[in-house]
């Protein structure tokens, strides 16, 4: 750590450090989700659930890179594409389904639940890949707190998840810790707007009685728990993880 002499020094300077920091570190973008499942090799045809579809943006896209058929679920279906189902309860035969997507969803689940389903519908030699923001020891309790009631987040740590996942009987097949991966290449791609986000949870903060009392708390709370979750991930007190997790 500088000393306060050492402190002012280093920033009355231009630094060869910060030039280096300034440069890319040519992060992985959204698309890397789609490439992990391309290393499963799936085949047209094959049966894959996107758990947790939302608009059903990402089934159709899986349905057109790589031919499989899908069938998109959520309990709060945004689409007529997407059926109404729960991870917890899937609607589908044991062992009768080859690939799950569950992309940003378990944190709203009952994690144990949900895996136990993923591995009861897997077909032996299925996969789910999984796409899940973990809290990291950056996260103090009572942020990790004020985030849960902010985003309905269930109370999870990485440990549960692998503990859910081995009492379900998955296998680990990789785990790949993001970070802050995804959202570098936001930033640097221009497809995040952290200024807004910032300026929202600063307004949100100061003026709070004046929006609770025109939107209601909920709303403001939503608003302010979209807005905290990429500021998180971004400082690494959340790490975006993507499991894939095999039947065997
Ligand atoms: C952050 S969105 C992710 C949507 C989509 N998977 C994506 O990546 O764009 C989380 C979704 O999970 C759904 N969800 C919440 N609880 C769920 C549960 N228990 N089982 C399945 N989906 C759930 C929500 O309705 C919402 O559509």
């Amino acid at each position: 750590m500088p000393t306060v002499h050492e402190l002012y020094e280093l920033w009355a300077h231009e630094s060869e450090l910060r030039e280096t920091l300034a440069r890319s570190l040519g992060p992985r973008g959204l698309d890397s989700l789609y490439d992990t499942f391309a290393q499963l090799d799936p085949k047209p045809g094959d049966l894959l659930v996107d758990v947790g579809a939302r608009d059903g943006k990402h089934a159709r896209e899986l349905a057109a890179r790589f031919g499989v058929e899908t069938v998109a679920l959520d309990p709060v279906p945004q689409h007529p594409d997407v059926r109404e189902g729960t991870a917890e309860s899937l609607p589908f035969d044991d062992a009768s389904v080859d690939w799950i997507w569950c992309r940003d969803v378990l944190v709203h689940a009952d994690i144990p639940r949900a895996l136990a389903e993923f591995a009861r519908v897997l077909r032996p030699g299925g996969a789910a890949v999984v796409y899940v923001t973990l809290p990291t020891e950056r996260l103090e309790p009572r942020e990790a707190a004020e985030l849960r009631q902010l985003c309905a987040l269930t109370d999870y740590s990485a440990d549960d998840v692998d503990a859910a996942a081995r009492d379900a009987g998955l296998v680990e097949e990789s785990v790949d810790r993001l970070g802050t991966e995804w959202r570098e290449r936001m930033l640097e791609d221009n497809t995040w707007d952290a200024r807004a986000d910032l300026l929202e949870l600063a307004r949100a903060q100061r003026a709070r009685e004046t929006y609770v009392a025109e939107y209601g708390a909920a709303a403001l709370d939503a608003a302010r728990g979209g807005a905290v979750w990429g500021i998180y991930q971004i400082l690494g007190k959340l790490c975006p993880t993507v499991y894939v997790w095999r039947k065997p």
